[in-house]
């Protein structure tokens, strides 16, 4: 293994604002802990979240690296003293909390994982941020049991893709929505059982009318007034899980849908949660999700990749909403 360089590139950020800011420089590495690893990073995850990190609304939590980018895959470039998991040169991906986009990271190990058997480093980058999110909020907070039905807005997207997957892989009915036809094409052959083309249907007039069914747990990232339309398409006993709000935090809603049919409301955000939680959430995920991965039940849907310095153009690409799945960036 060869000696660790002092600096490496990175994208940083110049200011708040729009892509312009986004610079690739030479950065010193990050000084790893005796529980963490530093990855020598191949590829890297491009998520909405990044894109509003990049203007100023989503800063990284305290002590966390500046550097945009929450998931990677790579090889262990370091190890700290009391990491026994992982030795130099395997190959792992992982959850960060920010420093992705950059040759070198820090990451606890707890949120390492090994890339599943057959992976590519593409395809392992862009597994960690979207599949754990959905687990903890699909399974963990939504309890979806086989046989029930599943909603999911924003089914084209990085999380949408990988909710569509894992809930059907589970036996649930998939319901999902998307802003065109070949993206309600692609999520039909992912597995949704129907894809609504939100902006020529009405996903509550196609689930009431056309499909005559109800929802029994929603996965939601729309927010505003999807919200109370949400509801009112609910199974009694339903299970409403909010991740982001892309048309807006407040919500005006029935409280008498939630008692008549008690139905629960919540939500979260995993950025800013603890190693100990993450690291569970990891370990769930390797037990759940990776010999699915490995049986290949699925795989993450790639919409495409950039070298790293090409970075402002991928957030172009997620910031234009034309992309179907998850976009990487490539690291020499
Ligand atoms: N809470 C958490 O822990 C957590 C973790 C990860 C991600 N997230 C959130 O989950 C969302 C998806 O993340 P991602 O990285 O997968 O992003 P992404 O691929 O960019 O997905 C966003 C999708 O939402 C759709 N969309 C945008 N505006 C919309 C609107 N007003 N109404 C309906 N659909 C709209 C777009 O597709 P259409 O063409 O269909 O409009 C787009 O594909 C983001 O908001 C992200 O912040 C939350």
């Amino acid at each position: 293994m060869s000696a660790l360089p002092s600096v490496a590139p990175a994208i940083v950020l110049t200011g708040q604002g729009g892509t312009e800011n986004m610079k690739l420089d030479n950065i010193p590495l990050p000084e790893i802990g005796p529980d963490d690893v530093m990855i020598r990073i191949r590829a890297a995850g491009v998520n909405r979240a990044d894109t509003v990190q990049r203007q100023g609304g989503y800063p990284p939590p305290p002590g966390e690296s500046e550097i945009l980018g929450l998931e990677v895959a790579g090889t262990i470039a370091a190890v700290g003293a009391n990491v026994s998991q992982y030795k130099l040169g395997d190959n792992v991906c992982a959850l960060l909390a920010g420093g992705g986009y950059a040759t070198y990271c820090r990451v606890n190990v707890a949120q390492v994982l090994p890339i599943p058997k057959g992976y590519s480093m593409v395809q392992a980058a862009a597994l960690p941020e979207v599949f754990m999110t959905v687990w903890t909020n699909v399974f963990d907070l939504g309890r979806l049991q086989a046989g029930e039905t599943f909603l999911v807005h924003g089914g084209s997207s990085g999380i949408g893709t990988a909710a569509i997957m894992l809930a059907k892989h589970r036996g649930a009915t998939v319901i999902t929505t998307a802003g065109s036809a070949e993206k309600c094409a692609a999520c039909e052959k992912l597995g949704a059982t129907r894809a609504i083309n939100y902006k020529e249907e009405d996903f509550v007039d196609v689930i009431t009318n056309e499909l005559g069914t109800n929802i029994d747990v929603v996965l939601d990232m729309v927010g505003g007034d999807y919200m109370q339309r949400n509801l009112g398409v609910m199974n009694p006993g339903g299970r409403h899980v909010s991740i982001a709000f892309l048309a807006g935090p407040m919500a005006n809603i029935s409280v008498i849908d939630i008692m008549m049919k008690r139905l629960t409301i919540t939500g979260s955000t995993l950025r800013a949660r603890p190693v100990e939680f993450k690291g569970a959430v990891a370990q769930s995920v390797r037990d759940n999700v990776w010999p699915a991965l490995e049986a290949g039940a699925f795989e993450p849907v790639i919409d495409s990749t950039f070298p790293l310095a090409q970075a402002a153009e991928a957030h172009h690409r997620i910031e234009s909403s034309v992309h179907i799945g998850k976009i990487i960036l490539t690291v020499d």
